[in-house]
């Protein structure tokens, strides 16, 4: 059900479209959001429980923008690693990270997220940011953030989602079906993008099923928290601290 064939889940239509876009991402994403993706970033790294000195991996990290926050919140004493297979967005996240106080914090990789390059149980938290959209299987992206992650630690998933409210529904729909592909149309093929996102919220499962997904993944304490009126969501689950614990002797 998860995995398709969709041209922006195609790896080698993703990537270059990200290639085409990585220059003008984060100055595209401001307008288009009015700034609230930073907003939406800061409280996905809020649900995460990160604490300071712990150790965290962004996948789809992009531009970096989600991996800068997550610094911030592990402070000096911690780390994030930031992996993306595009080279042309891991290079705009490195000139992002230069003039930071996070550039002893922040390592970036070029890795797939179906295949991470980490052992199990390696960090305290890891966050996917508007990334499970673009992903060629998402219980696979999962799972590898799952086989990563320690024991009790947390996942983050922030995503775009469909608002439910009636009025903001059809400003929505006006905004992703005719205004964001307008913007995608202002370049040859630099910001198709924009005309993919309509595409892909098409076949994003809906947020109960994304739930259901993670708690057959063996999450425990799953949620889903929408924001900005059902814009996008915020879904957390920990990873079992003791998988047997369940598991009690009769006495
Ligand atoms: C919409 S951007 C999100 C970037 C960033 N997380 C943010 O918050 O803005 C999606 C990113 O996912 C990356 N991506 C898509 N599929 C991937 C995969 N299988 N492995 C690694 N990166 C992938 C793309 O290269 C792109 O940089």
């Amino acid at each position: 059900m998860m995995k398709t064939t969709e041209r922006h889940r195609d790896e080698t239509f993703v990537r270059q479209m990200f290639a085409a876009v990585a220059d003008r991402y984060d100055l595209m994403n401001t307008l288009l959001t009015l700034n609230l993706d930073a907003y939406w970033r800061r409280r996905a790294v809020f649900h995460s429980g990160l604490q300071r000195g712990q150790i965290a991996l962004d996948v789809c990290c992009g531009t970096g923008k989600l991996t800068l926050q997550l610094a911030r919140k592990v402070g000096p004493e911690g780390s994030v690693v930031g992996v993306d297979f595009s080279s042309a967005m891991l290079a705009r996240a490195q000139a992002n990270l230069h003039g930071t106080p996070y550039l002893p914090v922040v390592q970036y990789l070029e890795a797939n997220a179906l295949h991470l390059p980490f052992p199990d149980h390696r960090f305290h938290c890891s966050t996917i940011g508007f990334g499970l959209r673009n992903v060629s299987d998402i219980a696979q992206t999962l799972k590898e953030m799952i086989r990563v992650t320690k024991p009790g630690g947390t996942i983050v998933i922030l995503e775009l989602a469909k608002p439910r409210l009636p009025i903001l529904k059809q400003c929505y729909h006006l905004y992703a079906n005719y205004w964001l592909p307008a913007i995608g149309n202002l370049g040859p093929q630099r910001h198709r993008l924009y005309q993919m996102v309509p595409e892909s919220l098409k076949t994003l499962p809906e947020p109960e099923e994304i739930c259901l997904l993670l708690r057959n993944l063996n999450l425990s304490a799953v949620r889903c928290r929408r924001l900005s009126g059902g814009l996008v969501a915020v879904y957390t689950g920990y990873k079992d601290p003791a998988p047997f614990s369940s598991v009690r002797t009769a006495t």
